[in-house]
């Protein structure tokens, strides 16, 4: 019987063919996904990131509460204009510890991804309060009450907890220090700054808000925006993964 003639039999039987096709593709599903079930992570490991430090998650927090993931995208992607407008495309281990993810699906305004360090303090307590007054074409949403706003810092041990849960490596030390740790990163004569520095390295201790008698939301909010995309020292990845 000739090749032709054996490949009849299924073009005349759709049902043999049926179990044909769905034989085929249940060879080529398993081939694609049984290897994933092996692996530990599909992440590649970077250096540098680490777990959010209280102030910074209580910022995050701020940022899902007000909807800026509406309008703000955290994802680079891997093209031309892309990176030549806000640098290194993102790395999965970048948004690992977020738990949700901020990737955004629109862009109302910039990718914040690598926000952090590009502005000082002042300039996004002006804009956050009044967009209009340092981008005068802008259309974001002014949001003067986080200056007002005391942040509410007595769940934050349970917003570290509950992300350990899902996988954040956050330590014991970590989440019986967490309201501790959030006050000391607003207020750089605190005692404590040098261990809070070695629970979450590159922190940046600062009175954040320009007013040192309160603990706002509006500096948890910038603690977050200035930390974002500072963790990796793309430099030694340079040469050794090929990053643009
Ligand atoms: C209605 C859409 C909208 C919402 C909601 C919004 N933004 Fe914006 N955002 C913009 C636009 C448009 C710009 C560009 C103009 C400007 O700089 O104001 C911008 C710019 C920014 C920038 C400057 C980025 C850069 O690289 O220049 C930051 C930081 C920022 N927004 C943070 C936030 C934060 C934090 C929130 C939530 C509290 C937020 N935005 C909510 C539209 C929005």
């Amino acid at each position: 019987m000739s090749a032709w003639a054996k490949h009849q039999i299924f073009e005349k039987n759709s049902i043999l063919l049926l179990v044909g096709i769905l034989l085929m593709v249940s060879i080529g599903g398993l081939v694609e996904i049984v290897p994933l079930f092996y692996l530990k992570s599909t992440i590649e490991k970077v250096e540098g990131m680490r777990p959010y430090s209280p102030l910074e998650l209580a910022g995050r927090n701020i940022y899902i509460r007000e909807g800026c993931y509406l309008c703000h995208s955290q994802m680079v992607r891997p093209m031309r204009d892309e990176l030549e407008r806000y640098g290194k495309y993102s790395l999965a281990a970048e948004s690992m510890y977020d738990h949700p993810f901020q990737w955004g699906s629109k862009r109302t305004g910039p990718d914040l991804a690598r926000v952090g360090g590009k502005y000082s303090d002042d300039w996004h307590r002006d804009h956050l309060i009044n967009p209009r007054s340092v981008v005068p074409e802008s259309i974001m949403p002014g949001y003067p009450f986080l200056m007002t706003a005391k942040l509410d810092a007595r769940g934050i041990a349970d917003h570290l907890k509950a992300n350990s849960i899902v996988g954040v490596p956050y330590t014991d030390e970590m989440i019986e220090k967490a309201a501790a740790d959030l006050a000391i990163q607003a207020n750089p004569d605190a005692d404590g700054v040098d261990e809070f520095m070695s629970r979450y390295p590159k922190a940046v201790v600062r009175d954040f808000d320009g007013n040192p008698k309160d603990l706002t939301e509006m500096d948890a909010l910038v603690a977050y925006l200035q930390m974002l995309g500072t963790l990796v020292d793309f430099s030694i990845y340079d040469d050794k993964a090929n990053l643009r």
